[in-house]
C-alpha cells in the first residue's frame, strides 16, 4: 500500500514532458492527418467518410504490445469514443480551461497519457457552425447523434489519450 502510493504521488499529474506517450502518439496523429488531408482534397465529404473509417483503424492499428490509444471528447460524434474511466477526470479538467497535459499512473505496470486537442482552421469544415450541405448531409448519415459540430477556431475539441506498460 505504502509502495503504491509513492508510485501515485510520483507519478500523478505531472506537468512535465512525457517522452513515451508523445512518441507513441506521434505515428497515429501523423497518419491521421495525412488521411484527412487527403480526404479533404477530393471533397469534404469524402473525407468524412475516411475519417469515419480510418480514426478507428488507425487507433487500432497502434493499440498493439500492451498500448491502447485513442481520441474522446465532451462534446463526441461517434460514441464509440467513450473516454476510458481514467480518462474522465481529465476530460473534466481541460473542460475546466486547464490544458496541461497529464500523466497518470494506471496500476503498478501501467501508465496512462493525455493532451488537448485544439481547432484549426481545417476542422471547422466537419466541426464549426456553418457546414456545406454536403457535409451536414454526410454527418447526419454516419453519426445521427453529433454533438461535435458548433466549434470557433482555437476551441478545445478533445483528447488524445494513451495508456502504456511503464517499463
Ligand atoms: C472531413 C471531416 C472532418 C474534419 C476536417 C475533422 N474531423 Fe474530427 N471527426 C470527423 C469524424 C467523421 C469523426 C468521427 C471519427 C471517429 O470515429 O473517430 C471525428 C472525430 C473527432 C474526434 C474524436 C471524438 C469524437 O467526437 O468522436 C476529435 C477529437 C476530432 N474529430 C477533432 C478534430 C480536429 C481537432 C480536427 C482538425 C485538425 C478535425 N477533427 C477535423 C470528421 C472530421
Amino acid at each position: 500500500m505504502r509502495a503504491l502510493s509513492i508510485l501515485l504521488v510520483l507519478f500523478s499529474s505531472t506537468a512535465f514532458s512525457n517522452d513515451t506517450a508523445t512518441t507513441l502518439l506521434k505515428p497515429f496523429k501523423q497518419e491521421l492527418k495525412q488521411a484527412l488531408m487527403a480526404g479533404l482534397q477530393q471533397s469534404p465529404e469524402t473525407a468524412v467518410e475516411v475519417c469515419q473509417q480510418q480514426a478507428p483503424a488507425l487507433a487500432q492499428r497502434f493499440s498493439v504490445d500492451g498500448v491502447e490509444m485513442g481520441r474522446t471528447s465532451d462534446k463526441l460524434r461517434n460514441p464509440a469514443n467513450t473516454a476510458p474511466d481514467w480518462v474522465v477526470p481529465i476530460l473534466t479538467q481541460f473542460q475546466s480551461g486547464d490544458l496541461t497535459p497529464v500523466t497518470v499512473a494506471l496500476d503498478a505496470n501501467t501508465e496512462g497519457y493525455a493532451e488537448p486537442i485544439m481547432v484549426g482552421p481545417p476542422c471547422l469544415t466537419c466541426h464549426g457552425s456553418q457546414l456545406t450541405p454536403q457535409v451536414q448531409q454526410a454527418l447526419n448519415e454516419a453519426y445521427p447523434d453529433d454533438h461535435a459540430t458548433g466549434y470557433e477556431l482555437g476551441q478545445w475539441r478533445g483528447l488524445f489519450w494513451v495508456s502504456y506498460p511503464n517499463q
